[in-house]
């Protein structure tokens, strides 16, 4: 029997269904989703996450614009606005926060932990590919930009095996 969704998951849905990742997922997918993470509201010119920090939060950006700065440089890195995420490289490589994220205006963003958004990878192969992708791009741009070290860099191929050598153990006890 289906529970009726309340209002505010309804919203969520629709908006998470922007989200080109997500456009191929079922609803039943998508309340999953959202039943594992959290919406967070934030006013323009808000730290959402700090470069050095530990970081435990993974961020899908519903609405509005973040900017991404290398506090230690001062150099401004990349403009992320909605069906973007960020927040994958500490989460996924276990290093610190590589940049600092800001709000440019007024955001809405969705919020999963590391164990999580590990979840979500493992169900999810092609995002999970698509993910290790986009952050290996983005490890390389930041060398490039002189803010993190060749050596600082964690290997996402490596992270997304060790992800799906969890999951054969956990599914096949291998
Ligand atoms: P993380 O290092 O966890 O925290 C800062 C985030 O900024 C980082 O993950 C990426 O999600 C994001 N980021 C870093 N470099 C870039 C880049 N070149 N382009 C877009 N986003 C980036």
């Amino acid at each position: 029997m289906s529970v009726p969704l309340s209002q505010t998951k309804r919203a969520l849905i629709e908006l998470l269904r922007r989200v080109p990742y997500f456009s191929g997922f079922t609803d039943a997918e998508l309340r999953s989703l959202i039943d594992q993470g959290y919406r967070q509201v934030m006013a323009p010119k808000q730290i959402i996450c700090q470069e050095d920090d530990l970081g435990d939060s993974f961020y899908i950006v519903l609405s509005g614009v973040v900017e991404v700065i290398s506090a230690r440089t001062g150099m401004y890195i990349a403009t992320l606005q909605e069906g973007d995420f960020f927040g994958e490289i500490a989460l996924l490589t276990g290093t610190p926060r590589t940049a600092t994220v800001r709000t440019v205006v007024d955001t809405k963003l969705f919020v999963l932990d590391r164990e999580h958004l590990q979840n979500l990878l493992l169900e999810h192969p092609d995002l999970a590919e698509q993910i290790a992708e986009t952050l290996s791009e983005r490890q390389h741009m930041l060398i490039s930009l002189g803010v993190i070290k060749e050596e600082e860099l964690v290997n996402s191929q490596e992270t997304y095996l060790s992800l799906v050598r969890q999951h054969l153990n956990t599914v096949f006890g291998l």
